[in-house]
């Protein structure tokens, strides 16, 4: 599969796509379809009219409101995840015509602007499917815990004004901050792959997204408490050496995370801290 990224390549053929967009077509929707856990895949193709300016997921809202297939037999609604609808909470993640990317936000215009043109819709390759487009991305939520993707706090109580932050490091940790687990990072990554088993989790290349968060904790006044646990977790097997320096991350993440700045930065501090280990004897 070519992945195709949305980074600013892509922005002048979707404007072009919308300003040339015809109102009140039909275009085709081609869903890959899986009925469980396990089970073999299926393509369907269903006709439906567009009006302007719909997303990715009222068109699957009409499929769901009439499951027939553009043959017309009668099929089952497809299922997907969502939960936000403004490009937030990163449930809603599929593969768009090639392009791993949220459907929430993915306007039919940009993608299917002539009468009988066809969009693609897949699920994420690099997670199990559950159900048709939906897929568990429990593994990318693991790779947080191993990080602990926390600030530690010993108490539920008012614990006064925290220490305080300098404004650089500040907007270097909003930047990370913008992650929305969306897990688009690991589709296109290269060294992040489907295989492992949840057993299996611990030892395999944690991903882009949580080297990141570990950089976001570590810069954290009172998250760096547990800056030498991230970075031991970060030093062992799937860690940050395991990264091939393909780049495919930054390039296709939609909340522009400065991934590959990110993974040099815990790169050098997980030297420093193997190099510290060595001398204190551990
Ligand atoms: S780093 Fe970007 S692409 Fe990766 S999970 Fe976070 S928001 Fe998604
Ligand atoms: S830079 Fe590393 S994490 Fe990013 S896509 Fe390449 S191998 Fe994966
Ligand atoms: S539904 Fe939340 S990002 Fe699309």
């Amino acid at each position: 599969m070519t992945l195709a990224y949305a980074h600013e390549s892509t922005l002048a053929w979707r404007k072009a796509n919308r300003d040339r967009a015809v109102p009140n077509r039909t275009i085709t929707v081609r869903i890959k379809r899986c009925e469980g856990p396990g089970k073999p895949s299926r393509w369907e193709s269903f006709s439906i009219k567009v009006s302007p300016n719909e997303n990715v997921i009222s068109v699957l809202q009409k499929v769901a409101a009439n499951p027939v297939t553009a043959e017309g037999k009668p099929t089952t609604p497809v299922v997907w995840d969502s939960g936000c609808l403004e490009e937030v909470c990163g449930a809603c993640t599929m593969v768009i015509n090639g392009a791993v990317r949220q459907s929430c936000s993915c306007l039919i215009d940009e993608y299917a602007p002539a009468e009988g043109d066809t969009i693609t819709l897949e699920p994420m390759s690099k997670f199990p499917v559950i159900r048709d487009l939906w897929v568990d991305r429990a593994r990318l939520f693991h790779s947080l815990k191993r990080i602990k993707g926390w600030v530690p706090v010993d108490s539920t109580a008012a614990l006064g004004p925290g220490p305080k932050e300098d404004q650089a490091t500040q907007g270097t940790r909003y930047a990370i901050s913008e992650c929305m687990s969306c897990g688009c990072c690991l589709e296109a990554c290269p060294q992040f792959t489907l295989e492992p088993d949840a057993g299996e989790w611990d030892s395999a290349f944690i991903g882009a997204h949580a080297i990141a968060q570990a950089r976001l904790f570590n810069l954290h006044e009172t998250g760096k408490a547990l800056k030498g646990e991230r970075l031991d977790e970060l030093m062992g097997p799937g860690g940050v050496s395991d990264c091939g320096n393909a780049q495919n991350c930054v390039k296709v993440c939609p909340k522009g995370v400065p991934l590959t700045e990110s993974i040099g930065a815990v790169g050098r501090s997980v030297t420093l801290h193997a190099i510290a280990s060595f001398f204190r004897g551990r």
